[in-house]
């Protein structure tokens, strides 16, 4: 092991040696990319459970899920008239493990707005929408909001009949908006009718667009998160004097037992 982790290559990726004091957990976490996200340490009562069901961790991980079964599906379909429903239909009837792949994205975003929704309604009644996290509540809905489009955009991709009616009905809601609502459905369909043209617009958004903006919003979010304090703790709770009750944890070892 020491002899791996004394060459020159593994010390060019890796600037610190193993976690295993508290000077190394730091100097861990501040030169990781993906963990300087995450405070050096938490106390225990802040992970606890019960305080946020890890709902909003929930949501990330239907997300990952997503985005790895999406990436798989792009393999079998071709955003086209005349071959998006032969391509689901081939996907489910042809492609070994295909009707897995489709129900596992299909049921994985039904999970992620029922999970956003929960996580929405426990951090309200929690009260963790109060200053300072009011912004983040506000970045919260825009979350929401993204999650819903991506169902949405995703719902015509099959060409069926019932993705077609529902784009009808959706776009035609759309059109009822004072004032902008015919010129958003026009830019939505690109032209009059549901064609090659709004299905291409629908993928084009479901695949890059609309997850690009969950990334950067899911990333503002944790860090907003970290920067207003960490998780909301009830006064009760937060008044006590660090260690009064509890001993603090660090993100590594402690917290995980
Ligand atoms: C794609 C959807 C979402 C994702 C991935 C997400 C992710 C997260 C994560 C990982 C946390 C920290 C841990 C936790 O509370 O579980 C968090 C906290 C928070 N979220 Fe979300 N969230 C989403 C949607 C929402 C929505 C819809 C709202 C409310 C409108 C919201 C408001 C908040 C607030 C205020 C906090 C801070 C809670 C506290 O400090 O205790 N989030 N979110």
């Amino acid at each position: 092991m020491r002899a791996l982790t004394n060459t020159r290559v593994f010390r060019s990726v890796f600037r610190h040696g193993f976690p295993s004091s508290n000077r190394n957990r730091s100097l861990v976490v501040f030169s990781s990319f993906f963990l300087h996200f995450h405070p050096v340490k938490v106390r225990l009562r802040a992970i606890r459970f019960t305080r946020t069901f890890y709902l909003g961790g929930l949501c990330v991980a239907c997300f990952f899920i997503l985005t790895v079964s999406g990436i798989f599906l792009m393999f079998y379909y071709r955003p086209a008239v005349p071959h998006a429903y032969h391509d689901m239909k081939d996907l489910v009837f042809v492609v070994s493990s295909g009707t897995f792949l489709r129900n596992l994205h299909r049921f994985t975003a039904h999970m992620m707005v029922a999970l956003a929704l929960l996580h929405m309604a426990w951090t309200f009644l929690r009260g963790a929408y109060r200053p300072p996290r009011e912004f983040n509540w506000v970045i919260g809905v825009g979350l929401l909001v993204v999650t819903v489009l991506l169902s949405y955009t995703g719902y015509l991709l099959p060409w069926d009949q019932l993705a077609y009616w529902a784009v009808t009905v959706g776009t035609n809601l759309v059109a009822a908006t004072p004032l902008v609502g015919q010129k958003i459905k026009l830019l939505l369909l690109g032209g009059h009718a549901i064609n090659d043209n709004a299905l291409l617009r629908f993928y084009v958004l479901h695949c890059v667009v609309l997850p690009m903006v969950l990334v950067l919003g899911i990333g503002l979010h944790v860090w907003r998160v970290r920067k207003d304090g960490g998780i909301h703790l009830p006064p009760e709770v937060r008044t006590l004097a660090p260690g009064a009750t509890e001993a603090m944890a660090t993100t590594s070892k402690e917290a995980a037992q």
